[in-house]
């Protein structure tokens, strides 16, 4: 059954379906005391409750047939995509953030074969129903805070095997769960154990060996790179992107985390979809990012966790950047999948507005998990994914700091979370 939302207090959302840049990240359509009419999955129209009447009248339909959702003292926004998480992970590394906690350095216990690859044994020590079981749970938890998309990573398997299962499980998921599921084939996190000090011979080993079944079996829409000193060079790097490129995946890449090494270049070269983290990214690369499509994904809970400064955001969006913001949520760096958090740290410490924060969530979202064509705001001929917040404004996002405002989540024109939020 079609759905129509009523005197839904404010509409917020950005407009397009390609990602914004710099000024425009700040300006939302902002709606006020206006209906919504979702048909087969679809935003059909989009007015006030009058012009509604006279639309469905026109169209010969009776409000009746309608599943009749109320917006009063609410404020509807684009459902948020989560465009970069590692959330199909066996074990947890709590001792490692106590141990980061003490002054341990990040990069340090990974060099020490902690870090990353204590999570790759753990997963490969996972059935694939248990990293089902685990993933379902984490999208669940992503959902009630109103994500209705969240790219997912594999690269806690750094083999055959578990690689294809993690990326197995988010197809997985994504039939089986509301939350669509973008999965990023990340073989290059780290370099396995197995091939210490042997990187190269590990990049042709995911080239040959690996990318062929992900890509055969279509278990990725995108290639990603931790491209980091100690962990895969820039010249590894390219080989592997010109290999994606031949097995059309697109490019993602995690960049200038630790160390800017000419990462953002690389991306850049590969016309990567996203570049992601840019912590100590240089005034040049911002620059040369800004002239491009590249989305500058940041994650601003990562460097909250890792305690680093973040991400030039400000001048990055100055500079005319595209923004999207993500969650990060993986069991090392950064163990939060907490929007509210995301939300305050990126308009509190790094000095985005709420309205960029907000399109940094929903529409560069989409456009960095590949998906603005369809999702990532509230337009006519969008897929209806919509989030109702329990309040009148978008503004208590961080107003009401920390707070999960989400009240109602809808999916492709379904309800699918309702959190009954008061305030
Ligand atoms: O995006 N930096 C590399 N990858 C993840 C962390 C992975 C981990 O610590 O398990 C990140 O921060
Ligand atoms: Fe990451």
């Amino acid at each position: 059954m079609d759905t129509i939302i009523t005197d839904i207090s404010m509409i917020a959302t950005p407009l397009g379906i390609s990602e914004l840049h710099g000024k425009a990240m700040n300006s939302l359509r902002i709606y006020k005391d206006c209906s919504i009419i979702i048909e087969e999955s679809r935003i059909a129209f989009i007015g006030s409750f009058g012009e509604a009447k006279k639309y469905l009248s026109e169209n010969k339909k009776n409000i009746k047939q309608y599943i009749q959702v109320d917006g009063r003292g609410k404020c509807a926004l684009p459902g948020f995509t989560d465009s970069h998480t590692h959330f199909v992970f066996g074990g947890y590394r709590p001792d490692e953030f106590m141990l980061r906690l003490e002054g341990g350095d990040y990069m340090e216990i990974h060099r020490r074969g902690g870090g990353i690859e204590a999570s790759v044994q753990a997963t490969r020590a996972e059935t694939e129903t248990e990293l089902y079981k685990k993933g379902k749970i984490r999208l669940e938890h992503m959902l009630r805070q109103g994500v209705t998309c969240v790219e997912g990573k594999s690269g806690y398997g750094l083999d055959l095997d578990t690689e294809i299962k993690q990326l197995k499980v988010m197809k997985k998921l994504n039939e089986n769960q509301p939350v669509s599921v973008i999965p990023t084939f990340l073989g290059a996190h780290s370099v396995a154990g197995e091939y210490r000090e042997r990187g190269d011979e590990y990049i042709d080993f995911i080239i040959n060996k690996v990318m062929p079944v992900v890509a055969g079996e279509r278990l990725a829409k995108f290639c990603d790179a931790f491209v980091e000193a100690g962990v895969i060079n820039v010249r590894q790097g390219e080989k592997l992107f010109q290999a994606a490129q031949r097995y059309n995946l697109k490019i993602k890449i995690h960049a200038d985390e630790m160390t800017s090494m000419g990462a953002v270049e690389l991306a850049l070269r590969y016309d990567a979809v996203s570049a992601d983290h840019l912590l100590m990214i240089s005034e040049e690369d911002i620059k040369r990012l800004s002239q491009s499509r590249t989305v500058a994904t940041l994650l601003p809970a990562t460097a909250f966790c890792l305690n680093k400064p973040y991400a030039p955001a400000r001048k990055m969006i100055d500079s005319n950047c595209a923004v999207a913001l993500a969650s990060d949520f993986n069991p090392g760096s950064c163990f939060s999948d907490n929007i509210p958090l995301l939300i305050s740290l990126a308009v509190i410490q790094m000095r985005m507005t709420i309205e960029e924060a907000v399109t940094a969530l929903t529409l560069n979202g989409a456009a960095a998990a590949d998906c603005a064509g369809y999702t990532g705001s509230i337009e006519v001929g969008k897929n209806a994914d919509i989030i109702l917040l329990g309040c009148p404004d978008y503004k208590y996002l961080v107003y009401y700091t920390m707070e999960n405002l989400v009240d109602t989540v809808i999916k492709k024109g379904v309800i699918i979370k309702e959190n009954h939020y008061e305030m």
